[in-house]
């Protein structure tokens, strides 16, 4: 089969090649997924890169342990391993091999890969293979960070900063959902957008600083982490939520790590700090998969690049302008 191979790290066109590999084999609890098409992700990209190079040491000194890249998933069930009951070839799918481990995994951006059946979930008919496999890490961050982390109800003002990219196009429209009174922030060729998922306020990130605003919050997801996390802290109400949800800065040795750091250790005194896990449960999948399914949740993707390209899909992610999901298919 055919696989995007990452050789070293590196720019995306220096050290991704589409090379022929083995089908790998199917063991217990896991199915082998013919790709119909995948996204890619923040941990994608800093893979590629090696950067902040801390990364290094769980993904690989001088390459990664794992060489290909990409966790979600959506395609066809080629095989399943012994132990695999509720699904069978032929079955559309979709879900994701995301274990918390950058090292982990057999990567998606390939023509076949390997998923624990516990991973994955029926495809609901409405949905394109392009959008299922472009929404499952970007999506369930966002529910989970929205409706377990944050407890967004009724009248909730949430300030989603970030809101044009992967997690922050979905978290405007399930915060709105719930019921919330939402604050977008992005950059001025997003507000449109951004407004069209159903914002209530839209903030120009270029134009006004919305820690410096009067406008207070109970939850703040925070896909960016470009402010102090004491000025985020500050513009929330008392208690309040914040989410910091961002890898930060993607240079140098720790590149972000000290603010992200900062930010999970702040003990505000009358907020609450919580970080949020992309969980990939069948009952989690089936949450996104219902939202999907229903069409009150839409899988925005800027741009669907083809498997040969995967070296430009990551390369335009890591430009941190993508707006909303950007999907890789597969023929
Ligand atoms: N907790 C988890 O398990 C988990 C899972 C997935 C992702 N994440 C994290 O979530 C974060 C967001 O990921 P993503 O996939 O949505 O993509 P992303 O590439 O990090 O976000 C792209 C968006 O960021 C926006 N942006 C850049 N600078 C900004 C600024 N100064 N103010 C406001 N927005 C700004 C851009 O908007 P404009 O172009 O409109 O400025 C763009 O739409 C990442 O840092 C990632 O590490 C965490």
């Amino acid at each position: 089969m055919k696989a995007v191979v990452q050789h070293g790290y590196g720019p995306p066109d220096r050290v991704l090649a589409l090379e022929d590999v083995a089908v790998p084999a199917v063991g217990e609890g896991e199915v082998l997924v013919r790709v119909r098409a995948t996204g890619v992700n923040t941990p994608d990209w800093l893979t590629v890169g090696g950067v902040p190079r801390i990364l290094r040491l769980q993904a690989g000194l001088r390459q990664p342990k794992a060489p290909v890249r990409g966790s979600d998933v959506a395609g066809t069930v080629a095989a399943v391993g012994p132990g695999v009951r509720d699904l069978r070839p032929g079955d559309e799918v979709f879900g994701s091999l995301w274990t918390k481990s950058i090292a982990a995994g057999a990567g998606t951006f390939a023509e076949f890969t390997l998923a624990p059946a516990t991973q994955l979930v029926r495809k609901p008919a409405g949905l394109s293979f392009e959008e299922a496999g472009a929404s499952v890490m970007s999506g369930l961050t966002a529910l989970l960070a929205v409706r377990d982390v944050g407890r967004v109800g009724p009248g909730s003002r949430v300030l989603v900063n970030g809101a044009s990219g992967g997690v922050g196009t979905f978290a405007v429209q399930i915060a709105k959902r719930l019921g919330a009174h939402v604050t977008g922030v992005c950059g001025p060729g997003n507000v449109e957008m951004v407004r069209s998922l159903g914002a209530d306020d839209v903030i120009d990130h270029t134009v006004e600083d919305y820690t410096r605003g009067p406008q207070r919050f109970d939850v703040v997801l925070d896909n960016v982490l470009n402010h102090p996390p004491a000025a985020t802290i500050a513009v929330l109400r008392p208690g309040g939520t914040f989410i910091p949800n961002s890898a930060g800065e993607a240079k140098g040795l720790l590149g972000g790590l000290p603010r992200v750091v900062r930010a999970k250790l702040a003990r505000p005194r009358t907020a609450t700090v919580r970080s949020v896990e992309c969980d990939v449960t069948r009952e989690n999948l089936d949450a996104l998969s219902a939202l999907l399914a229903s069409g009150e949740v839409k899988v925005i993707i800027e741009r669907s690049y083809p498997l040969a390209d995967a070296a430009g899909a990551v390369a335009h992610m890591a430009t941190r302008r993508a707006r909303g999901n950007i999907a890789i298919t597969v023929r």
